[in-house]
């Protein structure tokens, strides 16, 4: 009987834990749309030439990507400083990129953090 109980709260575990997996990759994915929506045209990978990619490149200087999809470093903070405007770039109002969004987008940003 105990096994049986032990079977049942560890496959409780396992599902749990492939249903927050699924969650975070539905966020990843509604995160890329939002990113390829308002933030590729600057920081996009493929247009190497496209301005903001660009400019981080010559910030860091071959430190860490210039591109924002290859970062491994940022955090909800950061880039909620830069995208709700307190820093450099033009700000996104939360009627443009509602709160929910922003969470996908970060959760599609920090997916390489180690
Ligand atoms: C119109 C062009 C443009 C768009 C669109 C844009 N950005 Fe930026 N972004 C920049 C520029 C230019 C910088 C560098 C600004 C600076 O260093 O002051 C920057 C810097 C950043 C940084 C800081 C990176 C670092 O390491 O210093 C983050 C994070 C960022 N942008 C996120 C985003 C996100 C997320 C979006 C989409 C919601 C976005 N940006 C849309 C132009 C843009």
């Amino acid at each position: 009987m105990n096994r049986f109980i032990a079977l049942i709260v560890g496959s409780t575990a396992v599902i749990a834990s492939a249903i927050a997996v699924a969650q975070d990759n539905a966020a990843q994915t509604r995160g890329k749309l939002v990113f390829d929506n308002y933030c590729v045209h600057c920081h996009g990978t493929q247009t190497h030439n496209s301005g903001a990619t660009t400019m981080l490149e010559e910030k860091y200087a071959g430190a860490i990507p210039g591109s924002l999809e290859q970062r491994t470093n940022l955090t909800f903070e950061f880039v909620e400083t830069f995208v709700r405007g307190e820093l450099g770039m033009a700000p996104y109002r939360p009627t443009e990129i509602p709160e929910d969004d922003f969470a996908d987008l970060v959760a599609y940003l920090t997916r390489n953090n180690p």
